[in-house]
């Protein structure tokens, strides 16, 4: 059994504790909670800031719409691995970043199912638009199903497939690209991303403190991903980047 960290989710995780759930162990293959780690993985959710603050936060923050709790709801109680939501904070954090960026076209790598689209594409004017790119099937049918419902619906194309191949389809410019796939690709995603920015586009890494452990040497593949990408980005001269404490860190990246 190895052990894996992922990020907080936000009020229904007791700060200042670990979390520990089994992932489906049975799940193999591309695309599946799997490659955030392998069957039998323990995810061990480890708050980086004091007990307490993630929900003083979340309390001083607007609360989450109700098709945004609907999908909370639904994954906390049908996923073992619902920590991979980004969570009333961050989905907040993403919607004021459209906001701000008066973005139009957003890119997300990573639905899951749906919590951070949804929250992008309620900032959205309406002929806005976010592609979003998922390879696991059940969680795409869950997002499509949540999309639907919600007010948004129109503005969320969700392309099923390794993103990958999805972004190799696709021209860009986008405003704002979300990266929240697997760990291990980021720089992959953060290389093909980057040509697709529009002038004054943004690209927001997540889980880029990875519950610190970023801080140590080893650690998981995910921590060594994360602190592989995180030298990729500080090294590299074409961009301008800062590494917010946001929940799990979130990295956020601009052209030179
Ligand atoms: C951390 S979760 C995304 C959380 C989501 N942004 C949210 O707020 O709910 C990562 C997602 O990426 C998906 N994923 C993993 N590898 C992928 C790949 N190669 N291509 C597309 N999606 C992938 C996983 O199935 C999982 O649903």
């Amino acid at each position: 059994m190895s052990i894996g960290f992922c990020s907080i989710v936000g009020s229904a995780r007791p700060s200042g504790h670990y979390r520990a759930a089994e992932t489906a162990s049975g799940r193999t293959g591309v695309g599946g909670a799997s490659r955030f780690g392998p069957p039998g993985t323990v995810w061990i959710v480890k708050p980086i800031t004091l007990p307490g603050i993630e929900e003083y936060a979340e309390a001083h923050s607007t609360p989450a719409a109700p098709y945004l709790a609907a999908v909370a709801d639904e994954t906390r109680a049908r996923f073992e691995d619902a920590e991979m939501l980004v969570g009333t904070l961050e989905g907040r954090f993403l919607e004021l970043l459209v906001y701000l960026g008066r973005a139009r076209t957003v890119l997300e790598l990573g639905t899951f199912t749906g919590y951070s689209a949804l929250s992008m594409a309620s900032a959205l004017p309406a002929d806005g638009h976010i592609i979003t790119c998922e390879v696991d099937q059940e969680h795409a049918a869950t997002a499509q199903r949540h999309f639907d419902s919600s007010p948004f619906g129109d503005r969320i194309d969700l392309r099923v497939g390794p993103a990958r191949d999805t972004i190799g389809t696709l021209s860009g410019p986008f405003d704002l690209v979300f990266i929240d796939a697997d760990k291990e690709s980021y720089v992959d995603y953060y290389e093909a991303a980057l040509p697709l920015l529009s002038e004054r586009g943004l690209i927001a890494a997540d889980n880029t403190l990875w519950s610190g452990e970023v801080l140590g040497d080893g650690g998981s593949d995910s921590a060594v991903a994360m602190r592989a990408f995180n030298e990729h980005v500080r090294r590299d001269t074409r961009v301008v980047c800062v590494l917010l404490t946001v929940r799990d860190g979130v990295t956020l990246i601009r052209k030179a």
